[in-house]
C-alpha cells in the first residue's frame, strides 16, 4: 500500500539532512511552515515516535500559530489558524493511522478538506495513498538515534520544487 507515495529512488530535487534533537526538529518545521500558503499539501511519512507530529508542531508555529499541537490519533483531524500574516489560512493536521484503507476515507470528508484553501499536513498518508493529489512534499522521519533523526524532503510538482529551492536557500544560504 505504500508504494503509491514512497518513490524507488530519490530525485535530484530530494533534500536530506539529521536533526540532532527534538528542538532542532521544530525549528527545521518552522522554517518550512513560515513559506507555506493556502492549498499546500505536507505528507509525513515514518513510523510512531519518528518525529512526524514534533515537525507539524514546527510548521504550525512557522506560520504563527501557537496554541497546542497533537497528533489527532482519534480525532483524526484537528484544525489550528494561521496568524495574519499568513492570512489566518487554516491549518488541517490529520492523522491515518486509525483508517481502516481508503473505504473508510470518505467518512472524515479528506476530499473536501483537499479542497479547501487550507494548509494540510497528514500523518500516515500511507493509509490513503492512491487517493491523494499527486503533487505534494513528502518528508520521510526515520529514526537513526535515540535523540537524532533523518528528515528528507521530497518535492513533488513544481509548486513543491519551488517551496523546497526556497527552504534550502533559507536554511542553508
Ligand atoms: N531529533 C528528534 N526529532 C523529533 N523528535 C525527537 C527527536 N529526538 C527525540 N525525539 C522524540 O521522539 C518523539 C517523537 O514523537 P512524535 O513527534 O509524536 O512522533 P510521531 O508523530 O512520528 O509518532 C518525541 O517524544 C520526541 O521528543
Ligand atoms: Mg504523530
Amino acid at each position: 500500500m505504500t508504494d503509491q507515495i514512497l518513490p524507488a529512488a530519490q530525485t535530484p530535487h530530494d533534500l536530506d539532512f539529521i536533526s540532532h534533537s527534538p528542538a532542532q526538529t521544530e525549528r527545521i518545521g518552522a522554517r518550512l511552515g513560515r513559506l507555506l500558503c493556502a492549498g499546500d499539501l505536507i505528507l509525513l511519512s515514518g513510523p510512531l515516535g519518528a518525529g512526524k507530529t514534533q515537525l507539524i508542531k514546527g510548521i504550525a508555529r512557522g506560520l504563527g500559530y501557537d496554541g497546542p499541537v497533537t497528533s489527532p490519533t482519534f480525532v483524526l483531524i484537528n484544525e489550528y489558524r494561521a496568524d495574519a500574516a499568513h492570512h489566518r489560512v487554516p491549518i488541517y493536521h490529520v492523522d491515518l493511522y486509525r483508517l481502516d484503507g481508503v473505504r473508510e476515507l470518505s467518512t472524515i470528508g479528506l476530499d473536501e478538506l483537499l479542497m479547501t484553501e487550507g494548509v494540510c499536513l497528514i500523518e500516515w498518508p500511507e493509509r490513503v495513498a492512491m487517493a491523494l493529489p499527486s503533487e505534494h512534499l513528502q518528508i520521510v522521519l526515520s529514526y537513526v538515534s535515540e535523540t537524532k533523526r533523518q528528515v528528507r524532503l521530497m518535492p513533488r510538482g513544481q509548486r513543491y520544487r519551488d517551496l523546497l529551492a526556497t527552504f534550502k536557500e533559507a536554511t542553508f544560504g
